[in-house]
C-alpha cells in the first residue's frame, strides 16, 4: 500500500536533474511520471534504459517501476499531479545568459492542470526566474498554485546518493504552504530542510558552484607559483585544506573544471551581475584562469617535445571528470583541438566517455586499451582522472612508446615512481 504521505508529481525534463530526481521521489514512496519531449529517450527509459551513466540509477529505476512511468504526453504526466518538478535544461543563448525558453514552455503546459499545488524549480536558473514564472502562472489563472525554488546540488557520478543524503536541501518559497509541502516531500531524506526566500535561493546555487570554482583556480593558480618557487601543490593544499575554516576539498590543481554545470554556471552568474551593471572581477579573473589551464599544460609539453608537428599523443581521459560518461565542456576538447591545431597525431583512450560531438573527435583515434594507445607514442597527457591508470605496469609503457614522455594533468600518478619507470614526468604544480 501507498504511503499515505505520498504524492502524486509530475517530473519535466529526463535529463540528469530530472531522472535522478524522478527516480529517488519514486524511491522515496512518491509517484511520479517524468515527462521529456524525445520520443526515444522516453521509449529506451520505458524499457529501463538510462542513456547516461549514473551509478545507482538505473537500479533505481527498475526498482520502482510500480510507482515511476515516463511519457511524452504533458498532459498525462500531470493527470492528477499535485506537484510539478521543473527539471529541464538551461543552456546558455548567444549573450550568455541562461536560455529559459524551456523552462517557460513547461510552466505553460500546467495550464492544463488547475489542481497543482505547488510548481518547484529544479534546473538552475537565473535570480528573478521565480519573479517571472509567478507572473505567468497568475497570467494563466493558476494564482492558487504554490511556488518553490529547490536547487539541486547533486554531482555527478554520485547523484543519486547526493539526492537521498544531502549536505542540505534548499526550499525558496515565498509562502509556508508551499515550503510545507516541499519539506515533507522529502520528509525521509536524510538531510537537513533549509528555508529561505525565493530569490536567496536561487542566488545560493549559483554561489556554491561559484564558490567551489574559485577554490578550484586559486589552487591552479598556486600550482603555477609552485613551478616556479619548487613548492609542492599537494603538500602546499595538503597543508592549507587542514585548517577546519578552509577543509580539504576542490582544492586538486590539474587541468580546470568542466562538465556541464561550472562552465555554464560561471558565466551565467557573471552575466547576470552584468545584466544589471554589475562586474564580478573575482569570478571573471576565477573563469579565465580556468580557460588557461589546459593551453598552459600543453605549452609546457610542446617546449618539453619541441613541438607537436608530427609527434603521437595520447590523451588518457576524455570525460570532464572520473566516474562519469559526460564529456560536455571537458577539457579534452580544448587538448584535443590544440593538438590537432598544432599538427600532432591525436590517439585517446576513455574507459567510459560518450562521444557526442564530431569535433575534434572524428579526428582522433580512440583505443580501448591504454597501453595499445601508448605503444609508439611520443608523448601522453592524463586528462582525466581514471583510477586505472594508476595500475598499468609503467615501466613496459615507457619500454613500449617511442619516446617516454608523460604530462600528468590531473597529478595522479606518483612522479617519484613515474621517473624510476624511465619516464620524463610532467606534472601540475610539482616541479
Ligand atoms: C557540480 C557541483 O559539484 C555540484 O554540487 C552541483 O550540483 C553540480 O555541479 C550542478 O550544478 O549541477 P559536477 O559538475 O557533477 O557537480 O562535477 P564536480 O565533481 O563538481 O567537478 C567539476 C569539475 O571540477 C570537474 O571537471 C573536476 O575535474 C574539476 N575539479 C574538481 C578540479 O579540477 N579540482 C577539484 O579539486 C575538484
Amino acid at each position: 500500500m501507498d504511503n499515505p504521505a505520498s504524492r502524486t508529481i509530475a517530473v519535466f525534463g529526463a535529463g540528469y536533474i530530472g531522472l535522478v530526481t524522478g527516480a529517488c521521489l519514486a524511491e522515496l514512496g512518491h509517484r511520479v511520471v517524468v515527462r521529456d519531449i524525445v520520443p526515444a529517450k522516453v521509449e529506451a527509459l520505458s524499457r529501463g534504459e538510462v542513456p547516461f551513466h549514473e551509478p545507482g540509477l538505473s537500479e533505481l529505476i527498475l526498482g520502482n517501476t510500480e510507482r515511476l512511468r515516463f511519457t511524452l504526453d504533458a498532459r498525462e504526466a500531470l493527470a492528477g499531479a499535485e506537484v510539478a518538478y521543473v527539471c529541464v535544461d538551461t543552456p546558455p543563448t548567444p549573450a550568455g545568459d541562461a536560455d529559459l525558453s524551456r523552462v517557460h514552455a513547461v510552466v505553460d503546459d500546467l495550464v492544463s492542470a488547475p489542481h497543482l499545488a505547488a510548481v518547484v524549480v529544479k534546473s538552475t536558473v537565473p535570480i528573478g526566474t521565480g519573479d517571472r514564472i509567478r507572473e505567468r502562472l497568475d497570467r494563466a489563472g493558476l494564482s492558487h498554485v504554490g511556488y518553490a525554488a529547490n536547487p539541486e546540488f547533486t554531482a555527478e557520478g554520485k547523484a543519486v546518493s547526493d539526492f537521498l543524503h544531502p549536505d542540505r536541501i534548499i526550499v525558496g518559497a515565498d509562502d509556508d504552504a508551499t515550503a510545507d509541502l516541499v519539506a515533507d516531500l522529502h520528509r525521509d531524506v536524510d538531510g537537513p530542510v533549509v528555508r529561505m526566500d525565493v530569490h536567496s535561493a536561487e542566488l545560493a546555487k549559483l554561489t556554491a558552484n561559484a564558490l567551489l570554482m574559485t577554490r578550484i583556480s586559486f589552487a591552479n593558480e598556486i600550482a603555477t607559483l609552485c613551478e616556479v618557487t619548487g613548492a609542492d601543490i599537494e603538500k602546499v593544499m595538503g597543508a592549507v585544506g587542514m585548517d577546519p575554516r578552509i577543509g580539504p576539498q576542490f582544492l586538486r590543481a590539474g587541468l580546470g573544471w568542466g562538465g556541464s554545470c561550472f562552465p555554464k554556471d560561471g558565466v551565467a552568474l557573471k552575466q547576470l551581475a552584468s545584466n544589471d551593471g554589475l562586474y564580478l572581477q573575482l569570478l571573471t579573473a576565477v573563469i579565465e584562469v580556468n580557460n588557461l589551464q589546459p593551453r598552459r599544460a600543453l605549452q609546457r609539453l610542446k617546449d618539453e617535445l619541441g613541438g607537436f608537428g608530427g609527434k603521437r599523443v595520447v590523451m588518457l581521459g576524455m570525460a570532464f571528470k572520473a566516474g562519469t560518461d559526460d564529456m560536455r565542456q571537458a577539457p579534452s576538447a580544448v587538448v584535443a583541438s590544440r593538438l590537432l591545431a598544432e599538427g600532432a597525431e591525436v590517439r585517446c583512450w576513455d574507459p567510459l566517455a560518450r562521444v557526442t560531438e564530431p569535433e575534434p573527435w572524428g579526428r582522433t583515434t580512440r583505443y580501448d586499451d591504454p597501453r595499445e594507445a601508448l605503444a609508439g607514442a611520443h608523448a601522453a597527457i592524463v586528462v582525466t582522472e581514471w583510477p586505472q591508470l594508476r595500475e598499468l605496469d609503467w615501466a613496459d609503457v615507457a619500454d613500449s612508446m617511442a619516446a617516454p614522455v608523460l604530462f600528468d594533468g590531473r597529478n595522479l600518478l606518483d612522479p617519484a615512481e613515474m621517473r624510476a619507470a624511465g619516464f620524463t614526468y610532467l606534472s601540475v604544480g610539482r616541479s
